[in-house]
């Protein structure tokens, strides 16, 4: 079984093949995702919201991240595993930067890292590719900076906005990132991004021009109410769930479970 490699993520784009991404936070999830050949599975801060019930991403720490990605590799065979890296795990020196990115190689196992932020990181970019780990930068809406732009906001509406953006995707691209998340970008600049930078763009609100996609994965299964504009449900699992529990709650409460088929005699 062929391990997906940072080669083979960037011959999507040279393929012109759009591709799909999907977030993962335990064993069982990842080896689904293999079962249906997702090319790369990103552990995502994310789980700070889904998995740990934080209000943001902001608190997880690289603790709470090294476990789930320990899951996940164990899980997937096949997929490129990226582990993203917390707010604070990076951003106050390059020191802290390449320690941290490597314990996710070391302890947990992935094959690249992520982080938000464009051109003012690009000193830590390069040095954890020094380290001779791959990683992939993140634009756009950067969920980490929640307090400073006042909560969630699409990004690059105004010009001075969109060249920010774009200039970031260039100095992202120019420090080594294999790849970029572009997220809760208009689809015009996602276009524009795309078309200009040589490594693939992943979008995540940020429309089909983008060589690639990312969701949450209880997002687009339904697990939670939430449902922003840019996530399509392929599932309802909530509603499956629920009822599935009722039943047996129910089940249990009028004694048909368990039944003769489910007993050892
Ligand atoms: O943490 C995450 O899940 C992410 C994706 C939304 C890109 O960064």
């Amino acid at each position: 079984m062929k391990k997906i490699t940072i080669r083979d993520i960037q011959k999507f784009k040279g393929d012109a093949t759009p591709f799909a991404t999907i977030t993962a936070y335990d064993y069982i999830s990842a080896r689904n995702a293999d079962a249906v050949d997702i090319p790369l599975l990103l552990v995502g801060d994310s789980a700070a919201m889904v998995v740990y019930g934080m209000d943001t991403t902001i608190p997880i720490s690289m603790e709470e991240l090294i476990f789930l990605v320990r899951a996940v590799c164990r899980g997937s065979k096949k997929a490129l595993i990226v582990a993203d890296m917390p707010f604070m795990s990076y951003q106050a020196s390059v020191e802290d930067a390449v320690r941290n990115a490597g314990r996710f190689i070391k302890e947990g196992g992935a094959g690249a890292i992520k982080l938000e932020g464009g051109s003012c990181y690009g000193d830590q970019i390069k040095a954890i590719i020094n380290a001779g780990i791959p990683v992939v930068g993140h634009i756009g809406l950067l969920p980490q900076s929640y307090h400073l732009t006042s909560g969630y906001r699409i990004k690059g509406k105004t010009n001075i906005e969109a060249n920010k953006i774009l200039d970031d995707a260039m100095a992202v691209q120019d420090s080594g990132a294999f790849a970029v998340v572009l997220e809760g970008v208009p689809s015009n600049l996602a276009k524009k991004i795309t078309n200009t930078v040589s490594v693939p763009t992943i979008g995540i609100g940020a429309s089909k021009y983008c060589d690639g996609q990312v969701l949450v994965t209880d997002d687009m299964l339904g697990l939670n109410d939430l449902s922003p504009k840019f996530v399509k449900k392929y599932s309802n699992l909530k509603k499956i769930i629920e009822k599935s529990v009722k039943n047996y709650v129910n089940d249990v409460r009028l004694r048909k479970f368990p039944s003769y088929k489910n007993i050892y005699l």
